[in-house]
């Protein structure tokens, strides 16, 4: 059998024009979603009267058959046969017969491929849901054991003010939160269905699109043709969405790769999560956690991509559009891999709480807190900071920290200090006056912690 749009033609297409323009090797991807569409469809042509309801059967059973057949990876795509969608009309023709011709009726391959690109992201939105609920669930792990352990807290790299661990990694929580709203905002116009926009225009035949909405799940249906099988938006939103979450994976990869340096030693990856050098024995490197950082600039770059595809575009369809599929599909198994590591090597690390009281000890970020005590004993917080400027200053010369120097040495600074100043200055202390809504004290993490779980259970 030739071409399925042969009739036009006198030559034979060039080869390197076929592989060229061919999308299968890619697309075949999307059978499923094709087969689903196309069930659909044919229902519909049947139960309108479009074509004969035995006809309408005989091509459903065609299609089951061919779906199990693609599940049990018994076939053979082909390139001649271009993409998706016409591997398997051929393969339904050459099953039934000349019946299946009738498939195609009243729909074309532009508004076919936007259905199933739908279909697809549906799918694989969802499943990307339950994957960040997974690394959620990891994270909250990690919290609850870790509310009353304290790490150095950073503004610019620096110490900044000592914060419970669990604040630390709950934080990361509510961007995976914020993460997983967009996604189930994005589902509203993921159910979106172009079918029965035609090629650009519409049909002639008395369909009704609503019908095929309803069977195949979808909330509405593109009310212009023309947008319908042009309508890349719903990709470009996923990229986005899924640029965000690479950029909230980086993030806490980064700070992965930074605490288990040996330089900082806060935590420790598990052996499993982890890789050797071939030269030098002594190493064991965060691969995981660095290609997880790395991998983020290819979803940025198939973002950008599609972007460039899209912005030239005149209406309708044009085959540039072909050019969607390969980023969003690299997107999405992107996106899988990396949520499947991090859940598990958030699991198994070790939190090293000597290290970080041990670091905490040696800083001075509880110097907010004495200035804060000379507010409260009445002196205006400008002079308050310059004070304690002072205080660090002498401090750090003498080779001390604040909970160090003698009583004596507090009063030459100011009248202000009383003895209470020693339980002012105590880590736990500064950590648990932090007390506000949102803030690192152990009651408002743990309230964070029943908030985060009811996140969940939603
Ligand atoms: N393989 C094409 C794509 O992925 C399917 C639509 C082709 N339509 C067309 N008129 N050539 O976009």
């Amino acid at each position: 059998m030739s071409k399925l749009w042969g009739g036009r033609f006198t030559k034979e297409t060039n080869k390197l024009v076929e592989e060229f323009t061919a999308s299968i090797t890619f697309d075949q991807k999307l059978a499923k979603e094709d087969i689903a569409g196309s069930l659909a469809h044919v229902q519909m042509l049947g139960e309108c009267g479009i074509i004969p309801m035995e006809d309408a059967e005989k091509i459903k059973d065609g299609l089951l058959s061919i779906k199990k057949m693609v599940d049990d990876q018994e076939v053979e795509f082909l390139v001649e046969d271009e993409d998706i969608h016409m591997n398997i009309e051929k393969l339904l023709i050459e099953k039934i017969g000349s019946v299946g011709g009738k498939l195609h009726t009243g729909r074309s391959r532009n508004d076919q491929v936007a259905t199933d690109m739908h279909l697809y992201l549906r799918t694989k939105t969802t499943e990307l849901i339950k994957l960040l609920e997974d690394v959620q669930k990891a994270l909250i792990g990690q919290a609850k054991e870790n509310v009353e352990t304290l790490i150095p807290g950073y503004t610019h790299l620096q110490r900044a003010q000592p914060v419970s661990f669990a604040h630390h990694v709950l934080a990361y929580f509510w961007m995976f939160e914020r993460d997983k709203e967009r996604l189930i905002d994005s589902l509203k116009r993921i159910n979106w269905l172009p079918l029965g926009s035609g090629a650009l225009a519409g049909t002639t035949f008395p369909i009704n699109r609503e019908r095929v909405a309803e069977l195949l799940g979808f909330e509405t249906v593109y009310p212009n043709s023309m947008d319908a099988v042009s309508d890349r938006d719903f990709i470009l939103e996923f990229l986005s969405i899924g640029s965000i979450i690479m950029t909230h994976i980086s993030r806490l990869s980064e700070e992965l790769v930074i605490w288990s340096s040996q330089e900082f030693q806060f935590v420790e990856l598990d052996d499993s999560f982890c890789t050797g050098s071939s030269i030098m024995p002594q190493k064991k490197n965060p691969d995981v956690p660095e290609l997880l950082r790395g991998k983020t600039g290819r979803a940025y770059g198939n973002l950008i991509g599609l972007l460039t595809v899209l912005k030239g575009l005149p209406l309708a369809y044009n085959k540039d559009l072909q050019e969607d599929k390969e980023g969003m599909f690299d997107t999405v198994e992107t996106l899988e891999g990396s949520l499947k590591l991090l859940a598990p090597m958030i699991d198994t690390m070790t939190v090293k709480k000597d290290v970080m009281r041990k670091a905490i000890n040696n800083d001075f970020s509880n110097a907010t807190d004495i200035a804060d005590y000379l507010v409260r004993k009445g002196l205006p917080f400008r002079e308050a900071h310059e004070v304690i400027g002072k205080i660090v200053l002498y401090a750090i010369q003498s080779n001390k920290f604040l909970l160090d120097l003698s009583f004596e040495e507090y009063q030459e600074f100011s009248p202000l200090f009383e003895e209470d100043i020693y339980q002012v200055l105590a880590p736990e202390h500064v950590v648990a006056v932090r007390n506000s809504f949102g803030g690192t004290a152990p009651e408002q993490v743990l309230k964070q912690i029943t908030l985060a779980e009811g996140k969940l259970q939603e």
